[in-house]
């Protein structure tokens, strides 16, 4: 996809990822750009910036994603590009308070399904658009210390699989990004980015470099850390194996899996 004079969203567009593709994407001369975010005053800020227009979202909310489309889609463009990049996550496992395992659901998983609720019917309407749904290295993988993470970012990454499989005849471009650690709030305090960060914390102009690459091969899997590649593959071959060294990885966190041990 050639975003040049192209309509695109981001969700969680006020902060970190979301706000390096909201630069990236206006340098690579979108017409329109919505900045969408529960966090109002950066998502004002960014839109200034990149001459966006912020829009208050809660991705919790299937009315709100619908009504935002609908605005975006009635009164301004078609969108092209819709970036599901919102996420939340919370360290721990099965104890993890059901409301926690709710609103990691609604945010990393739901609100992927009320987008393309919203915008599936409409893109094959006019022939295609592009889904762009943030997941993480650790839906391919797994998250030392965060079971809901873990499970959330894998039934993202098998949702946005189906849309990709099921629309792609039709002209749905559907893709997943899948980074390890990058350096934004959500990994603020955990030194050298915790476990995810074994490979080195990446800044998220980087990440943005690689969507903007990945978008315009139209990968469906986009994954700035090439590491990733490799483990997938070591995975799949010997699973065995592969649960072995992350055990072996494991052991080197605290049970948060934020902290190095020792
Ligand atoms: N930082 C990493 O290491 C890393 C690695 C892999 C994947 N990710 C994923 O990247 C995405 C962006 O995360 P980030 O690292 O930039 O974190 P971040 O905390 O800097 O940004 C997340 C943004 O999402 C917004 N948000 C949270 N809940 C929302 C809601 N209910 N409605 C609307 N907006 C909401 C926040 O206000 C914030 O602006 C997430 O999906 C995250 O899981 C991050």
């Amino acid at each position: 996809v050639d975003l040049k004079d192209k309509c695109a969203v981001v969700t969680g567009g006020a902060n970190g990822i979301g706000a390096a593709l909201c630069r990236r994407f206006a340098a690579a001369g979108v017409r329109t750009l919505v900045v969408a975010d529960l966090d109002e005053a950066n998502a004002r800020a960014v839109a200034e910036e990149v001459g966006g227009t912020p829009a208050l979202l809660d991705v919790r909310s299937p009315t709100a994603i619908a009504a935002l489309v609908e605005h975006i889609w009635s009164d301004t463009a078609p969108i092209d590009l819709f970036c599901s990049n919102a996420g939340i996550a919370v360290a721990g496992g099965p104890e993890t308070a059901d409301a926690q395992w709710t609103a990691c659901w609604e945010v990393n998983v739901m609100a992927h399904v009320w987008a393309a609720r919203a915008l599936v019917p409409r893109m094959l309407a006019r022939g295609g658009g592009t889904l762009l749904n943030t997941c993480s290295a650790a839906g391919l993988l797994t998250q030392i210390g965060s079971a809901s993470y873990s499970v959330t970012k894998h039934a993202a990454v098998g949702f946005a699989e189906w849309l990709a499989i099921t629309y792609g005849g039709q002209g749905l471009r559907v893709s997943v990004l899948c980074p390890q650690a990058v350096r934004t709030q959500m990994t603020a305090g955990s030194e050298g980015g915790g476990v995810a960060g074994v490979n080195g914390m990446m800044e998220p102009p980087e990440v943005a470099e690689a969507v903007v690459l990945g978008l315009r091969e139209e990968r469906f899997q986009i994954l700035p850390h090439p590491e990733v590649h490799e483990y997938v593959l070591r995975k799949a071959s010997d699973i065995d194996r592969w649960i072995g060294g992350m055990q072996r990885l494991q052991a080197r966190f605290s049970a948060d899996g934020m902290h190095r041990k020792g």
